[in-house]
């Protein structure tokens, strides 16, 4: 096997808020993958930092009086606590707002300045005249344009849907001081992507660096069209990086943070004498980025144009993951279930939720769903019944005799584990952890099954029958380590358990493929306890209480993405639902309205001859020509209405 040098990046979390379970979907699978590859020999380096720039930490900061710094540092020592408790083990941590960072954002700007990819263009934004800083969408809230629905957001309408700038909401407010904003313009530098079209057509749809959907979703969303410049400066005031050739305006925190990964880097290299260019720009060494889906474009265009502009290396892989959903739904304060990593930990055991969301995870972009019962059941179903108890049944008869000195025979059960040791290994490489874990179970069913069917308690006894406890116990105890070696990429703290057990520790996959025999073992003692359901419930019930307790700036990240979104809909009775006649309808027919924003005018079958005209504010999200035979869901009872462009 040739071995293979690999750096490993997760997302930087923000320093505006806690650790939540939902964040730790990423890091537990970015953490197992890493284990996975030392495990395999590889050297593999493991970095990550918190992201500290923008908007949201400096409106932070001031509303609890405080300043960037001090609020970041606080953040960061949080963070790490947190990644820690759940043995999110990193080489390093930094935070982007670092020497290492400036440096190389320097660095980077002026391969961009000096190939001649940075414009300057006038901006027009909101302004909030109390707080004295522009306002981003997500910051703005009014009357929303198109349905006149209250309290809506700068960037769309929670009740119709509608897209639109923050300018055309009516009775604007600032959503930080309440202040009615005011019109400003400033000039802002620009990235011109589209100069890097021909190169991010290539790497995206070639060689194997996103997953097939990915790859398909950038071809038909973005690389279809012109790509737009991207606006990577903000004016003063803003907590970042003031940009050393233009005075007054810093870099926008989406262009500072993925530098991050970088400057981690390069602070490790200088802890432990590591020569950086050995990781950015070695075409031998692997760089893998593991990111959530709302920050695809950031991290498939954006940044590898701006590594391929400063002759750095590429990602050899974007491993894109889905979100988690609680129940089904989106993480809710109001519910419970947006659970603080803190909160979990005073409650429950870590491996559970590495387990369970390693159960769940699989290559793909789907969102993962943490069912509380399932997790008690699942857990304690496999991780318990079927692992630890075969070790509880069988290690005990062998404290006074240790494991026999040769191998018994078997009947092909430890070669076979050898052999799905291969599969599996296959899995967790290509991040099908579910899979792993399915193949995992699999061997502990026959593994159980044999202890079964040798009954050790029963063999215990009958003193004739010690040499025959002591081989059926030496298989069973050598099933079970071969599982712990499969599962220590997920539950670390059970493999270091079952090596001190054995007084042989585990510290690589090729370990499953030999038996221990003869070894002296330690007194067993109870390695995991089950989930207690309570706990579980005490969990969300104090997760409604922590989070009652603080109200912070909106939950916002500065890219625009709300980081929990609570549902604020107006409820309608059951009368009003069963007077809405939902058909599903297939487009036969979809055309832009050259004079409007946002509106599609599309032409729907509803079966047999049955057609309806109807205007969707769909424009910015989908190309006219590509909805034609897509099915869509149509209200076919809605009143007709004239609109300026037609009736609908
Ligand atoms: O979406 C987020 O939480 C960002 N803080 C992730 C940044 S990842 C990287 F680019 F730095
Ligand atoms: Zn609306």
């Amino acid at each position: 096997m040739s071995f293979r040098r690999i750096l490993v990046t997760s997302a930087l979390p923000y320093a505006n808020g806690p650790i939540h379970l939902g964040h730790l979907v990423e890091y537990i699978q970015t953490d197992i993958w890493v284990r996975f590859q030392r495990l395999m020999g590889h050297r593999c380096v493991y970095v990550c930092a918190d992201d500290t720039h923008g908007t949201a930490i400096m409106m932070r900061a001031r509303q609890e009086n405080t300043d960037e710094v001090s609020l970041i540092n606080a953040t960061q020592l949080q963070h790490m606590d947190d990644f820690s408790a759940f043995d999110v083990q990193f080489d390093h941590y930094g935070s982007t707002n670092s020497p290492a960072n400036r440096e190389l954002c320097g660095e980077i700007w002026r391969a961009l300045r000096s190939s001649g990819m940075i414009r300057e263009k006038e901006v027009t934004q909101l302004y909030d005249p109390q707080e004295k800083v522009f306002l981003a969408d997500r910051f703005v809230k009014g009357t929303c344009p198109s349905c006149r629905a209250p309290d809506q957001y700068g960037d769309n309408c929670d009740k119709c849907g509608a897209t639109y700038s923050p300018t055309d909401l009516i009775d604007p407010i600032s959503a930080l001081s309440g202040a009615r904003p005011e019109l400003r313009s400033a000039s802002h530098l620009f990235v011109e992507l589209e100069k890097l079209h021909a190169f991010l057509d290539q790497w995206t749809q070639e060689g194997d660096h996103l997953q097939a959907e990915v790859a398909n979703y950038l071809k038909g969303h973005f690389l279809g069209q012109p790509l737009r410049d991207w606006d990577v400066s903000r004016p003063s005031p803003y907590f970042g990086f003031e940009i050393p050739d233009s005075p007054g305006n810093y870099w926008y925190v989406w262009f500072d943070a993925p530098i991050g990964y970088m400057a981690a880097t390069k602070e490790w290299c200088e802890r432990e004498k590591e020569d950086f260019d050995q990781w950015w720009k070695n075409p031998d060494t692997e760089i893998h980025h593991f990111i959530g889906k709302d920050i695809t474009y950031f991290h498939t265009l954006f940044w590898p144009g701006m590594l391929k502009v400063a002759g750095f290396q590429l990602p050899t892989k974007i491993h894109i993951h889905g979100f988690l959903t609680v129940g089904g739904e989106k993480m809710s304060k109001s519910k419970g279930t947006f659970v603080r990593a803190a909160t979990y930990l005073e409650h429950l055991d870590p491996a559970y939720l590495r387990y369970y969301y390693a159960s769940k995870l699989g290559p793909r972009l789907e969102d993962l769903d943490l069912g509380l019962d399932e997790f008690v059941n699942r857990v304690n179903a496999e991780l318990q019944n079927k692992v630890i108890n075969l070790a509880s049944r069988s290690a005990r008869f062998l404290e006074a005799s240790g494991l026999s000195v040769r191998y018994p025979e078997d009947g092909g059960r430890f070669e076979k584990g050898a052999q799905v040791g291969l599969e599996i290994a296959a899995c967790y490489e290509q991040c099908d952890y579910g899979r792993a874990i399915r193949l995992i179970m699999e061997l502990a069913d026959e593994a159980n099954a044999f202890v079964d069917l040798r009954a050790p308690w029963k063999l215990k006894k009958d003193p004739q029958q010690a040499q025959e406890l002591q081989d059926v116990c030496t298989i069973a105890v050598n099933l079970f380590r071969q599982l712990a070696i499969y599962l220590a990429p997920v539950v670390p703290r059970l493999a270091q358990q079952v090596g001190e057990l054995l007084n042989d520790p585990i510290w690589s996959w090729e370990q499953a493929r030999q038996p221990l025999t003869g070894k002296a073992l330690r007194t067993f003692q109870h390695l995991m306890k089950p989930v207690d359901p309570t706990k579980v419930q005490a969990m969300i019930e104090s997760s409604k209480e922590s989070n009652a307790a603080s109200v912070p700036v909106p939950a916002i990240a500065d890219s625009g993405q709300p980081l929990i979104d609570e549902p604020l809909c107006e409820m309608i009775s059951i009368d009003d639902f069963t007077k809405v006649d939902l058909r599903v309808a297939r487009v036969l027919a979809a055309e832009e309205v050259p004079e409007a924003r946002k509106l599609i005018k599309l032409t729907l079958g509803l079966g047999g001859d049955v057609t309806r005209t109807v205007f969707a504010g769909i424009k910015q999200a989908y190309e006219p020509s590509r909805l034609t035979g897509r099915l869509v869901i149509v209200v076919a009872n809605l009143a007709p209405r004239q609109m300026k462009f037609g009736l609908r």
